[in-house]
Parts: structure tokens; C-alpha cells; sequence
């Protein structure tokens, strides 16, 4: 058991609801690593009241939250200031109260690449296939464009593919029938859609034109094993799964709140994986 004194520092994730959020089991294996008196707390927060909630929360001495569904975008209405991550991402997952006031960030590219470097792979080296335009799509098209790669993006509705492509300047897109053919040409391909996803059929993606230095990522990290990346791994392919990505992008919320920057280890991969099990 955990007991905090009057010092401790708190933060914690708003969403409604947030019940089924992994970032409380995630942050409070740091926090008892380091011996850290602090607490990460479920904060389920109704959208009406999102605003004045955050404004509490600073007032009541918290270091900040994590935004999650339905507050990303909410949260830019509460920023006082919004780094370029968030911006470019077009919602915000981490917010940080320094000196009253309330700074927000977008982590989520950022634990995209982290991922990817841990796996050892070079996010700069080659074009990256994206497949899929929603939320996460956009952080991890921002983050590979800013570091200069070039960026192709596949989505089953055209239109959210051109909108996109209208946000981020550079991102190419293609037809979603064209995506088998375009992984020739391509050095990693990104999973963003929930296909693969327990209660999802697979991704229909038959890997027959990949090169053998061809890296697949899939962001669905339940199952943790996709049958894309069965596939690809069956195939000899580099694979990299969704799960890294979930624990890198709580290490700079973290960092900011705690003062520690936390490691991404096999510890705490299986401590957070042994959650999402099927019971
Ligand atoms: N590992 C992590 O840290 C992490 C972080 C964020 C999200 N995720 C996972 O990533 C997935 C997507 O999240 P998101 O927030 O980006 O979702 P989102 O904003 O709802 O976007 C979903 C995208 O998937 C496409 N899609 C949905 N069903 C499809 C199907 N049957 N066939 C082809 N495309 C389909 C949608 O295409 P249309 O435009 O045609 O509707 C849309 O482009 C979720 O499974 C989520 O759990 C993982």
C-alpha cells in the first residue's frame, strides 16, 4: 500500500468514461519503481464539465492530466499555451499546470517513434505507407513528416485521407485499393485503423509485394500479436507492435509531473500486458 504524505504529487487522465484506461496501472508501476510520493488517479470528467474540472485540478495543486476520448480537442479550448506536437497533431493527450498555467502537448508521435527506435528501427530511414486517417494517423503522419521522411497515406474513405493531407502539407496520399502495390516502394508500413483489434476482423492486407526490408508496425496493441504482424513475422519481415507505443508516450507526462524520467522496460511491458489478457 502506497501512503502519501503532504507533498505528494498528483496527476492522473480525464475521459468519459476512462474506467477501461491502462495509464493508471502504467504510471503507478513508475511511481512505486521510484518510490515517488505521488499519485495517478481515473478522473472521469462529463464533457460539459471538462474545463472548469481542469481549472479545479490546477487550483487543487495537481501537475497536470492526460487527456483521453472525448477530451483531445476540448483540451486546446483550456490550453494557456499549446506546444507545435499538439498542433500538429490536431489534439491534445498531455496537459501541464506550471506556475497557473495549464501547457498542452501531444505525446503520442513522439511514443510512436520511441517505439520504433527501441524495436531498432531508423523511423528516417525510407517512406512510410500509413494506413488509416484518423487520430493517431495524423500524430504519427506529423511526426515522420517533421523529421523528413516521406509519408504516403491508404484510408477505405477518400475524403478523410484528402482532409488530412489538406492539414499536413507533404502527405501524399493514394487509393486504398492501390496499398498491396505501394508496399514495394516503401521501407515501413503503420496499421492506424482498429483492424486486428480483438473483436475486429484482420487488416486485408496481403504482404506478397513487400521488399525483405520492409518494417511493419501495427499500433492495435490488443491482441498484442496482430495477425498482420503474425504475418509479417511469419515472412521474416521486422515487425514492431502497438504496445510500445502506449508506454512511450506516457514518459514525457510523467517526466513533467514526477521529475523522473521513467525507462520502458520488459518489466513493465509484462506487468501492463498481463492486464490486457482475455480473462
Ligand atoms: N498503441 C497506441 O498507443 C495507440 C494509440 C492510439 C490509438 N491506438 C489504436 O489505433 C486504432 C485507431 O485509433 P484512432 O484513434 O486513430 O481511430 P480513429 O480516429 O477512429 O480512426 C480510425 C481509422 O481506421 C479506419 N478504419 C476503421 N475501420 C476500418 C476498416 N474496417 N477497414 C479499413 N479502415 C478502417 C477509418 O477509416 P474511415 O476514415 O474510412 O472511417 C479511420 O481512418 C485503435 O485501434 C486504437 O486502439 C493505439
Amino acid at each position: 500500500m502506497t501512503i502519501l504524505t503532504g507533498k505528494a504529487r498528483l496527476a492522473g487522465i480525464t475521459g468519459w468514461p476512462v474506467a477501461h484506461s491502462r495509464s493508471p496501472r502504467l504510471h503507478g508501476f513508475w511511481l512505486e519503481r521510484h518510490g515517488i510520493d505521488g499519485a495517478y488517479v481515473p478522473l472521469p470528467i462529463a464533457p460539459g464539465n471538462f474545463a472548469a474540472a481542469i481549472r479545479g485540478l490546477m487550483w487543487a495543486g495537481f501537475a497536470g492530466v492526460n487527456c483521453t476520448i472525448p477530451h483531445k480537442i476540448a483540451a486546446f479550448e483550456v490550453c494557456d499555451a499549446v506546444e507545435d506536437s499538439a498542433r500538429r497533431a490536431g489534439a491534445v493527450n498531455t496537459l501541464v499546470f506550471r506556475d497557473g498555467c495549464i501547457v498542452g502537448s501531444n505525446t503520442d508521435g513522439w511514443g510512436f517513434l520511441a517505439n520504433l527506435r527501441a524495436h531498432g528501427v531508423d523511423p528516417g530511414a525510407g517512406p512510410a505507407l500509413i494506413l488509416g486517417a484518423g487520430g493517431s494517423a495524423r500524430a504519427i503522419a506529423a511526426v515522420l513528416l517533421d523529421l523528413g521522411v516521406r509519408v504516403t497515406l491508404a484510408n477505405r474513405t477518400p475524403a478523410n485521407a484528402e482532409r488530412l493531407a489538406r492539414e499536413l502539407p507533404g502527405l501524399a496520399v493514394i487509393d486504398w485499393d492501390r496499398r498491396e502495390d505501394a508496399l514495394a516502394d516503401h521501407a515501413l508500413v503503420v496499421n492506424t485503423t482498429p483492424q486486428g483489434m480483438t473483436g475486429h476482423a484482420a487488416l486485408d492486407l496481403g504482404l506478397d509485394r513487400a521488399g525483405p526490408g520492409l518494417t511493419v508496425a501495427d499500433i492495435v496493441y490488443v491482441p498484442l500479436e496482430t495477425p498482420l504482424l503474425a504475418a509479417a513475422r511469419a515472412r521474416g519481415l521486422r515487425c514492431v507492435e502497438g504496445l510500445g507505443m502506449l508506454l512511450h508516450q506516457a514518459v514525457p507526462g510523467f517526466h513533467a509531473w514526477f521529475g523522473v524520467e521513467p525507462s520502458v522496460d520488459d518489466a513493465l511491458r509484462r506487468f501492463v500486458a498481463a492486464d490486457l489478457l482475455p480473462a
